[in-house]
């Protein structure tokens, strides 16, 4: 990244814990211990930002279901039209005989958001399903 605007910072540390970070953020693939500070950072910042109220997210929802069960299709269908606002995208992949993996993609607020993840996963007939969110405000990465 561009080193123009940033601040070097000095972190103590008890070797013990240097260790295991860095033995961590080796197997990550990080090639410099500020390249994982900076990423830890940004990370605790998203988690905290969702957490405000109201705070607009961007993201997917993965949901693994079996589409012979009961009317899972439709009801599925239904709740994607109705929240059609944050629905930006989807991908429908047939897993096997039984199993259909679908991968929204959504942009709302943090609200919308977890009401339409926690609507999708309780269908009956959804085995899975996991939301992945980060803020949409948030600066992008450098590295
Ligand atoms: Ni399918």
């Amino acid at each position: 990244m561009p080193m123009e605007n940033v601040t070097r910072i000095g972190v103590s540390l008890e070797p013990d814990l240097l260790g295991q970070f860095d033995k961590l953020i080796a197997s990550k693939g990080y090639n410099t211990r500020s390249e994982a500070i900076r990423d830890l950072i940004r990370n605790a910042l998203i988690q905290k930002e969702l957490k405000s109220p109201g705070s607009s997210v961007v993201g997917t929802i993965t949901i693994i279901y079996d589409h012979h069960k009961g009317s899972v299709k439709e009801t599925l269908m239904e709740l994607q039209h109705r929240k059609h606002e944050i629905i930006s995208s989807s991908m429908h992949v047939h897993l096997d005989l039984d199993r259909c993996l679908e991968v929204l993609v959504v942009r709302g607020t943090v609200e919308q958001v977890k009401e339409l993840s926690d609507q999708l996963t309780t269908v009956k007939g959804v085995l899975h399903g996991e939301p992945v969110l980060i803020t949409s405000e948030f600066d992008h990465h450098t590295h």
